[in-house]
């Protein structure tokens, strides 16, 4: 059986850092709040006229450097993201343009948190259907739909972009093993964006009641996150017939310290084994799992073929894990 296995990975964000003290200036809140709520410290945001295609081309020039590919051999782009460069074209035909990838198709994924999951998902498919190289990239420019009046949500989201490269693999220990993904509309009016879209257009009433940016009912969200992903999490496992010591790294969804802490306990793992970064990123929605992948790849927390589980909550509702082998195995 033809397995996608992931060959390489690469992130990037933005210089630019926005801390707890910072956004004390902005909106009545403090660092101590920030903390103990969340566990995020800072965020980088990025610069302006920085949007999701180029810190995705950051990432993705870095990938292709790192994995000695040609822009040309790449078959498929998929961008999962909630922010776009514009509506369309989509950010995946930007990012073809700008890195040279004249073979290549591909599309944007809207699965805000949960959106590298489902693309990953999709490019695991592609390969197994023929595709020899596939980038998945996770970017958000969380920064251009923040209202920095408003401390509910201002104050939890960063920017960033990752990228990986998936390529195919006969060796069964290596590559995506298995997937759980979930959908729920009903969630939908907890996290959402008002307007901007066909439902309402944008209008002059629109901004002057600042419909444009994220809306949260941060509580509601809390609650389902919570549960979901740490029961998604502990079921791949089970249906895999592995436990919580097989896994090399949990790399979970990084919204908030207490649902991290709430999915790992749940799920079995000992604090080494799962990759804590809200404190420098906050929440970068589809950037998030591909950030944390880069750092423990780049940190040497994982080597080879070790078993990654990574898992997600976020906006729809949707929801989600992937257990996979990190490394290239013998090239299928
Ligand atoms: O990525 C997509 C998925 N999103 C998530 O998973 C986010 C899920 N939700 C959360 O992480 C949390 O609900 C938040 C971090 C958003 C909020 O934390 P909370 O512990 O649920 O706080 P809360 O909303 O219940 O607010 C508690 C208090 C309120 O004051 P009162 O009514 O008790 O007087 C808020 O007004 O904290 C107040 N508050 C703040 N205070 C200082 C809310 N935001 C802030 C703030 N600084 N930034």
């Amino acid at each position: 059986m033809i397995r996608a296995a992931i060959t390489g990975v690469a992130s990037y964000v933005p210089e630019k850092i926005l801390t707890n003290f910072d956004l004390e200036k902005l909106v009545d809140t403090n660092d101590e709040w920030i903390v103990s709520r969340t566990g995020i410290r800072e965020r980088h945001v990025a610069a302006d006229g920085e949007a999701s295609s180029d810190m995705s081309v950051q990432a993705v020039n870095k990938l292709l450097l790192e994995t000695g590919t040609k822009a040309e051999e790449i078959d498929a782009i998929i961008v999962a993201t909630v922010t776009p460069d514009m509506l369309f074209p989509s950010t995946a035909a930007l990012i073809q343009h700008k890195i040279g990838a004249t073979k290549a198709w591909g599309y944007d994924l809207s699965g805000a948190c949960s959106g590298f999951l489902f693309a990953l998902k999709s490019g695991g498919s592609l390969i197994q259907t023929g595709h020899k190289k596939v980038i998945v990239v996770g970017v958000d420019t969380m920064s251009s739909i923040l209202d920095y009046t408003d401390r509910n949500t201002c104050i939890l989201f960063g920017d960033g972009a990752g990228a990986v490269l998936l390529e195919p693999t006969e060796d069964e220990n290596y590559g995506i093993i298995d997937d759980l993904l979930f959908i729920d509309g009903s969630g939908a009016d907890a996290l959402h964006m008002k307007a901007g879209g066909s439902r309402k257009p944008a209008t002059h009433a629109t901004i002057d009641a600042r419909e444009h940016y994220i809306w949260q009912d941060g509580k509601s969200v809390f609650k389902r996150a919570s549960t979901d992903m740490a029961e998604v999490s502990a079921a791949i496992l089970k249906k895999n017939n592995f436990n919580s010591e097989d896994v090399a790294i949990f790399i979970p969804h990084q919204a908030n310290k207490r649902i991290i802490d709430m999915a790992a306990r749940k799920a079995g793992f000992r604090d080494e084994q799962v990759l804590i970064n809200i404190d420098k990123y906050g929440n970068t929605t589809a950037a998030t799992l591909p950030l944390g992948l880069d750092e423990v790849v780049k940190e040497k927390r994982i080597k080879d073929g070790d078993l990654v589980l990574l898992a997600a909550f976020g906006a729809g509702y949707t929801w989600g894990s992937i257990l996979l082998r990190y490394g290239p195995g013998k090239k299928g």
